[in-house]
């Protein structure tokens, strides 16, 4: 294997794996697993990678309609909210159950507890309960309370008890809301919570929670149903956020390739790879211009789910922009923050992950998952400012600037998911810092050239419960990518710029339905939240999923 220091013997590498990973495994009493001695053996050979996510023990999840007095556990989180008027307080614990409400009591009559979104009550040896511990997790007001604060309140106990060395607790969910919207919440939540981007910490402790017990009232097929649904959502959407999370050096578009490949075959999934050779065969110009710079090999991933059941048409194709670094090629970016663009493969891990999720849902839909992974270098070979650059739709690009790389490989990928009957396109990229500038953290960029399928997107959003605003793809921007030599420039400078980028996917698209997803600002977290830890943050995943199963009726 070729690394940046010469080449490393796989009896070299074996001792870095056996010093990187293995501490906390071993800790995790996982050195023994038939699993870990798997991916032991895997890491031995040409591909160093990390177990997946289905090889590693993750969070168990139990479902309980014990009254929450009666549930034995380590710690019992209870929602609290605030039912008070405007600025006035009035603490209200979420349960009609009379001996949880008494043993919070005297901590609400003291005046600690406010209720306010992310804070966190521990008690020890609640009165008449049986659980050990009882934390209180605050919800904010109550009529703005709605599964997508749950999901993050789950995140947040997660997140609270696990430095705390405590490696299973139940949580319980309000009444008065949808048993099966609040379930599923809950179980995502805790899932996104659990993951911690300290891969290679040699001191890393692998505090993870290792067993969540649900508490709902209802019927137990559905809500079963809505947690088993949500454990692979939580799963996958992890198995994403490892996938952003590896650096350059050991997430190269060959080894994203390799982790989508095994991905597949876990999961039961179709999964081509095809390289240089291929991409030039087909003519993908734009994809290849990207490319040519770099040392590293490029991989298209093909990803198939056709199950027999599904009718011929729709075919949802996934596209996703998988930059594993984007130095911005000859348009080279500033040294400062360069070190972030390992997250420029985002939107492809992204697809990856929801690829997953789709291939064990197994919705009544056919799904194609492309992601077009490449390094973006500069180099003797790269391409320049100014070249003109023939994209497999045959339309001709000038290239203003090379580090609006991303528009360049989605607009082939775009195009092949057409050539391979793709009736409907999403894609998703980290593809501009103008959508940063537009919308900051809170919302991602969503782009449609079909109202009906951002209608069904939103949809999706809501039950994923995860934040996207909708932006304009007027005619009038066209103008601003217009190029003087050929069909069309790559970048439309600084003005409208997450804009006129979606406006360059758009005639690549077509009159396919299309939407396009810019995820730059939100795919990865500036700084630990309650719920959430810095780094990356598998955004799109769920709501990926959630708009293909709606899809699937
Ligand atoms: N990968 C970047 C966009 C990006 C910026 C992602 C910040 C995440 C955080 C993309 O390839 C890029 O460089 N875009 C340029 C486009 C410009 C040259 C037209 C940008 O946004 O500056
Ligand atoms: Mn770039
Ligand atoms: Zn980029």
């Amino acid at each position: 294997m070729q690394l940046l220091h010469g080449r490393r013997s796989p009896t070299k590498f074996r001792r870095l794996w056996d010093i990187a990973l293995p501490k906390a495994a071993v800790r995790a009493g996982m050195a023994a697993s038939p699993f870990f001695l798997r991916a032991a053996k895997r890491a031995a050979c040409t591909i160093p990678c990390l177990p997946t996510i289905l090889e590693r023990p993750t969070m168990k999840t139990t479902l309980s309609f014990a009254n929450p007095a009666e549930v034995e556990t380590d710690c019992l989180a209870v929602v609290v909210l605030d039912r008070g008027e405007k600025d006035k307080t009035q603490v209200s614990v979420e349960t009609s159950d009379h001996a949880v409400r008494g043993a919070a009591n005297e901590v609400i009559a003291s005046g600690e507890v406010s209720g306010k979104i992310f804070e966190t009550t521990l008690l020890h040896r609640p009165a008449n309960l049986k659980a050990k511990r009882l934390l209180l997790v605050g919800g904010g007001k109550a009529k703005n309370f709605t599964s997508f604060e749950l999901r993050r309140l789950a995140g947040t106990a997660v997140r609270f008890l696990k430095p705390k060395s405590i490696k299973s607790f139940a949580l319980v969910v309000p009444d008065n809301f949808d048993a099966a919207d609040m379930v599923k919440a809950v179980v995502e939540g805790a899932f996104v919570g659990n993951f911690d981007p300290d891969t290679y910490k040699s001191d890393r402790k692998d505090q993870k929670i290792e067993s969540l017990t649900v508490v709902a009232r209802g019927d137990q097929a559905p809500l079963q149903g809505a947690m088993d649904e949500a454990r692979v959502m939580g799963e996958s959407q992890n198995f994403t956020r490892e996938l952003v999370n590896e650096p350059s050096n050991r997430m190269t578009p060959t080894m994203l390739a390799e982790r989508a490949k095994q991905m597949s075959k876990e999961v039961g999934l179709k999964c081509e790879v095809y390289g240089a050779d291929k991409i030039k065969e087909m003519k993908m110009g734009a994809f290849w211009s990207v490319a040519q710079g770099s040392d590293e090999p490029p991989a298209l991933i093909v990803m198939r789910y056709e199950p027999a059941n599904a009718p011929e048409k729709p075919v949802i194709g996934l596209v996703g922009k998988g930059i594993t670094f984007d130095t911005g090629g000859i348009s080279i970016k500033p040294a400062d923050g360069m070190e972030k663009m390992k997250y420029d493969m985002a939107g492809g891990a992204a697809m990856i992950g929801a690829m997953r999720a789709i291939a064990l849902l197994k919705p009544r839909v056919k799904v194609i998952g492309i992601v077009c992974a490449t390094e973006n270098m500069p180099s003797g070979k790269a391409q320049k400012p100014g070249d003109v650059q023939i994209a497999m739709s045959g339309k001709a690009i000038e290239i203003i600037n090379t580090d609006a790389e991303g528009r360049l490989v989605l607009a082939d990928g775009l195009f092949y998911a057409r050539q391979l009957g793709c009736t409907h396109l999403i894609d998703a990229a980290t593809l501009t810092g103008a959508v940063v500038v537009a919308l900051g953290y809170a919302n991602a960029g969503v782009f449609a050239n079909d109202d009906a399928m951002y209608e069904r997107f939103k949809r999706a959003l809501d039950k994923a419960g995860e934040k996207f605003w909708r932006m304009p793809l007027d005619e009038e921007y066209k103008e601003m990518i217009r190029s003087n030599i050929a069909d069309i420039i790559n970048s439309g400078g600084r003005w409208g710029g997450a804009i006129t980028a979606a406006m360059f996917l758009k005639e690549f698209a077509e009159d396919t339905p299309w939407m396009h997803l810019d995820i730059a600002g939100t795919a990865w977290m500036e700084e630990n939240k309650a719920w959430i830890a810095k780094g990356p943050s598998g955004i799109a995943v769920r709501s990926l999923v959630e708009f293909v199963k709606d899809f699937a009726g």
